[in-house]
């Protein structure tokens, strides 16, 4: 182990404080059952105050933007930043770790910094994004793409389940859209840096606590809506039907024969949402409307493959008297972590006297936006069974606390150039 390393009782016990502060923040949640945390509700406004109070406690200033981002920045006079964050906004019946681990990761080495009175040549800024996921607008990352600078004002008009717009949502949350403006000057920011779970089976299988990550897939997102005719369940013969649902069953089928045979390029697509209307027993679905979220490592195959399910949906729509329309509503490129932060997050788990392993992100993250405005790089924790938008998720405080002590080590030792 290197000079100027936490020893193991360090690890062990910052591994502590961030499982009982990420049971904190899992108790706030829209639901008593089961964990629900969408961007703009009342729930966000909670865990904002939680983690407002914690930013403070470590010696961190806060500002909250104009939507909603949380950045906790360490006293200095140096004008450049490392920054440090993730999200605190979850996936519906969300598991613990997603997001909060990289907020706490941040808070925690910024205490630390603090507390050994370590002068750094750089500030330090925590950031907690809201809008990670897009559980409850159809797109993602728009408080990140925010600080970036890079918010798409057409994001406003989206609306949720209910029907409330991102705008009025914004303005519940007393926030003013005008208000929506860079967090950051050219050259201000020296990179971003994440801590994440893997929310994947590669560190476990390696037996490895801590990876470094490559690269973060590119992710298109469409809304779908398919139009037929509804009508009378018992006096329509099937042949003169315009049946919204079956058309739809089919194009979902066409979605994940499409993905499998991709497979060996590592794409994936998934229709996570479909709902049909009237969405009566006895009725004919008139309209449905489905999601569908594809992935992949070559941005080239990503395009490809929408232009084909888009090619393949109007054919299936035509054979049956359908109308089918698609909405792009999330399109972000994948994104290569920069070398030299890859490099030295490696460097800083070999300092611990862990093995780093190298691995992409099948899951989308801040990172994509964050790569707008600086080199970005992300530290992978071990998780579970490689479960994870699921409440089984499950990161060791052992596992969490290497990674703390791997992100504190990253800060000592890095150079602002
Ligand atoms: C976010 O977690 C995503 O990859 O969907
Ligand atoms: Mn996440
Ligand atoms: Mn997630």
């Amino acid at each position: 182990m290197a000079a100027g390393v936490l020893d193991e009782s360090s690890v062990r016990a910052l591994g502590a404080r961030a499982e009982a502060m990420i049971n904190e923040l899992a108790a706030i949640s829209a639901e008593p059952n089961r964990l629900v945390r969408l961007f703009l509700t009342p729930e966000h406004r909670q865990a904002a105050e939680l983690v407002t109070g914690w930013m403070r406690k470590a010696n961190l200033q806060v500002l909250e933007d104009a939507l909603g981002t949380l950045r906790g920045r360490t006293p200095t006079s140096a004008g450049r930043r490392l920054l440090i964050g993730s999200h605190i906004d979850s996936v519906i019946d969300a598991g613990k770790y997603d997001g909060p681990l990289g907020v706490i990761a941040g808070i925690l080495a910024a205490e630390h910094f603090a507390r050994t009175e370590q002068k750094l040549p750089f500030g330090i800024d925590v950031l907690a994004f809201g809008d990670e996921e897009g559980s409850r607008f159809p797109s993602a990352f728009s408080t990140s793409a925010a600080v970036a600078g890079a918010f798409d004002p057409a994001m406003l008009k989206f609306a949720d389940s209910k029907g409330i717009t991102f705008a009025d949502a914004l303005a519940a949350y007393r926030k003013n859209p005008a208000d929506i403006a860079p967090l950051y000057q050219p050259g201000e920011a020296l990179a971003y840096v994440e801590v994440h779970i893997e929310q994947g089976p590669v560190l476990e299988a390696e037996n490895r606590p801590l990876g470094v990550v490559t690269g973060i897939v590119g992710q298109h997102r469409m809304r779908v809506t398919v139009s037929g005719q509804a009508g009378h369940a018992g006096t329509v013969p099937i042949k003169l039907r315009q049946d919204a649902l079956v058309g739809a069953a089919e194009m979902v089928m066409a979605v994940e024969t499409l993905a499998r045979g991709h497979e060996s390029d590592g794409m994936v697509a998934t229709v996570g949402r479909i709902e049909a209307f009237p969405g009566a027993v006895n009725v004919i679905p008139g309209r449905v409307d489905f999601t569908v979220d594809l992935r992949s490592m070559t941005d080239a195959l990503r395009r490809a493959a929408i232009l084909r399910i888009e090619t393949q949906a109007r054919r299936i729509a035509i054979a049956r008297k359908l109308k089918v329309d698609f909405e792009t509503v999330h399109d972000a490129p994948t994104t290569a972590c920069a070398p030299a932060v890859q490099d030295a997050l490696a460097d800083a788990i070999t300092d611990l006297g862990l093995t780093p392993v190298r691995l992409p992100s099948g899951a989308g993250h801040d990172g994509q936006m964050m790569a707008k405005l600086c080199p970005i790089g992300m530290l992978f924790v071990r998780c579970r069974g490689g479960i994870s938008h699921n409440p089984a998720e499950y990161a060791s405080p052992q596992d969490m606390g290497y990674a703390i002590a791997a992100l504190i080590r990253f800060i000592e030792r890095f150079d602002p150039g």
